[in-house]
């Protein structure tokens, strides 16, 4: 049985790879405290203490309002981090998956982003994210770095906060002028265990299939839950935040259809399956 080691465990991915994982592999599941990844000692430790096949990089400083203010903790772990885990996978000769995001792009272009565009981070986390791919890249390991966008699952996101916000307001005012395919871990994670038994390294982008707008994702969210709620499409200059985010920031699939890797279902197929039998 291969073992996988997987960091960053608790969170919404990590929780869907001990989900489908949990049968199939010898699991060993890592977060905060035991396993701090900004820690090259302890990312060596666990290396070589337990001697996995492959480790899936999950772990991630993923608020991207916080980012702005505390650039340093964010690097840390997602540059730092990601380099950290990259140098004592190739000492140790083992595979690496690690997770990136589409805010390394810029979303100016306004068509889908493939793997050899340029990236052109707006934000904090997009520049931090990116800096760990590059730092990845530059160890020259066996490394596949996974591209994903607008995830839900277990934990903190934007399909649970909507669902939540019903109930407290008689009106929900969402962004419909930025772009992006909403992707449901479960799926992300059956893709991860495709790639993971080749040697097809490089770079990939996993999302579901199709996109939208955050509005229109929110109104699909509302009715797949059958609840009846007002929601105002606005800008975003109506909602200033921090973070600069990419006006449209749609993954193009096209490493994983060149490699004939199936391809992930539309968003909203994904999205009904997780609201009917998936989310608490
Ligand atoms: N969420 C999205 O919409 C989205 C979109 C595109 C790409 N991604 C990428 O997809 C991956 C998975 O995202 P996710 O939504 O599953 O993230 P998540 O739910 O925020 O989970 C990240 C996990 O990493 C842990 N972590 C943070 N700092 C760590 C450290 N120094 N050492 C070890 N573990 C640490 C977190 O612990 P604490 O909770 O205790 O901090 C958390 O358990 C990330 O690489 C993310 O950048 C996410």
């Amino acid at each position: 049985m291969q073992k996988i080691l997987v960091t960053g465990a608790n969170g919404q991915l990590g929780r869907a790879l001990q989900r489908q994982f949990c049968e199939k592999y010898e699991l060993v599941l890592c977060d905060l405290p035991e396993l701090d990844i900004t820690n090259f000692k302890a990312c060596r430790d666990a290396v070589r203490t337990y001697g996995p096949d492959i480790v899936i990089n999950a772990a991630a400083y993923t608020n991207v309002e916080r980012a702005e203010d505390e650039p340093d903790a964010a690097y840390a772990v997602n540059a730092i981090g990601a380099h950290n885990l990259a140098l004592v996978c190739r000492e140790a000769n083992v595979k690496l998956i690690h997770i990136s995001t589409d805010y390394v792009f810029d979303g100016a272009r306004g068509t889908p982003y493939s793997e050899y565009d340029a990236p052109n981070p707006l934000s904090v986390y997009g520049k931090s994210k990116l800096l760990g791919e590059q730092l990845i890249r530059d160890t020259g390991g066996w490394y596949f770095i996974v591209r994903t966008a607008w995830l839900y699952g277990d934990g903190h996101n934007f399909v649970r906060t909507m669902l939540r916000l019903a109930g407290e307001r008689p009106e929900i005012a969402v962004v419909a002028d930025q772009y992006g395919t909403p992707t449901y871990t479960v799926d992300l994670a059956a893709l991860l265990e495709q790639i993971m038994h080749t040697e097809y390294y490089g770079i990939y982008h996993a999302t579901n299939a199709g996109n939208c707008t955050w509005y229109e994702f929110a109104c699909k969210i509302f009715e797949y839950a059958d609840k009846k709620v007002a929601v105002r499409p606005i800008t975003t200059d109506e909602y200033p935040t921090k973070a600069k985010r990419p006006r449209y920031s749609v993954l193009d699939n096209h490493m994983l259809r060149l490699r004939g890797f199936d391809i992930m279902r539309p968003w909203e197929e994904a999205l009904k399956d997780y609201i009917a039998n998936d989310c608490k």
